[in-house]
């Protein structure tokens, strides 16, 4: 410290002097921190990006030469040559679900992820989804009961990430759930949101998973969960999009006797 009264800095002024240079210091290393954070998540994001590309250019290639077999373009198949080539697709599926994923978490994370707000009924989205998941889910011999509010108002969000989040929770309830099971969508409009719940009388989620139930990767250690396709990324997806679109996601669970999830969509028409 500069002063001309060198005899008048007393023993206070210098602790006082120390408590401020160490509070600078901090301040200091908390920035670099951060810009250091900063970098290495843009980097990463970049490095996603990347992958995710240089990915997909093989796998269109790989997809349509094994889609061109198939199709007997280049001569029959005996009945393992068929096999083969169904075991190959499942395997590009679930190798483009990661990419699709790793890549939604990208943008969302980026803030690059662009979601078209419009007013739309849910009706439309509930039927394509579940539409589109009948199948599995009857192959399982899963009972599947959807319950609509009457008169149900428009909502306002983007209805392909709506769908997408819908997806991905009937999608869930019926990986974990056992054959046979049951699955219940409810659909109830409140005074400014509506709430769309899944339920299912699945395997459950015991405390300590629900813990971490949102985290990217994460999965159960339950064999039972296992055995189910995943990476552990869609119920942090659903999170971020949900929240992105002003809703809030919760749920309830229970090991052993099922599990509830709930998300909320604003109503059109009224501020978020
Ligand atoms: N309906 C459900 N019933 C039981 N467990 C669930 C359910 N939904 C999610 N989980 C648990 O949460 C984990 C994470 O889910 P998610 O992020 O969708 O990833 P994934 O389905 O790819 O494993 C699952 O691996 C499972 O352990
Ligand atoms: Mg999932």
């Amino acid at each position: 410290l500069e002063t001309q009264h060198a005899n008048e800095i007393n023993r206070e002024d210098v602790a006082f002097v120390e408590r401020l240079a160490d509070r600078a210091a901090v301040a200091i290393k908390n920035a670099r921190l951060y810009e250091e954070i900063h970098a290495a998540n843009k980097a990463k994001s970049e490095f996603v990006s990347l992958v995710a590309h240089e990915l997909r250019v093989p796998m269109t290639s790989i997809k349509g030469y094994t889609d061109l077999m198939n199709s007997g373009m280049a001569g029959p198949l005996s009945d393992m040559q068929k096999e083969f080539l169904t075991v190959i697709q499942r395997n590009l599926e679930r190798m483009s679900s990661l990419i699709r994923d790793l890549s939604d978490i990208n943008r969302i994370e980026s803030g690059r992820m662009k979601f078209e707000f419009q007013d739309f009924a849910l009706q439309t989205i509930v039927d394509d989804v579940l539409g589109s998941l009948r199948e599995r889910i009857e192959a399982r011999n899963q009972t599947l009961i959807v319950e609509m509010a009457e008169g149900l108002t428009a909502v306002h969000a983007d209805p392909t990430r709506i769908a997408q989040v819908f997806a991905n929770l009937v999608s869930n309830a019926h990986k974990y759930t056992p054959d046979g099971g049951q699955i219940v969508v409810r659909v109830k409009q409140g005074e400014r949101v509506t709430a769309v719940t899944v339920q299912d009388n699945g395997i459950g989620i015991s405390e300590e998973d629900q813990a971490q139930l949102f985290t990217q990767f994460f999965r159960s250690e339950d064999q039972l969960v296992r055995e189910q396709q995943g990476w552990g990324l869609g119920l942090s997806i659903v999170r971020k999009m949900v929240e992105a679109q002003n809703g809030e996601i919760s749920f309830e669970s229970e090991l052993g006797r099922g599990s509830t999830f709930t998300f909320t969509i604003p109503l059109a028409n009224i501020e978020v």
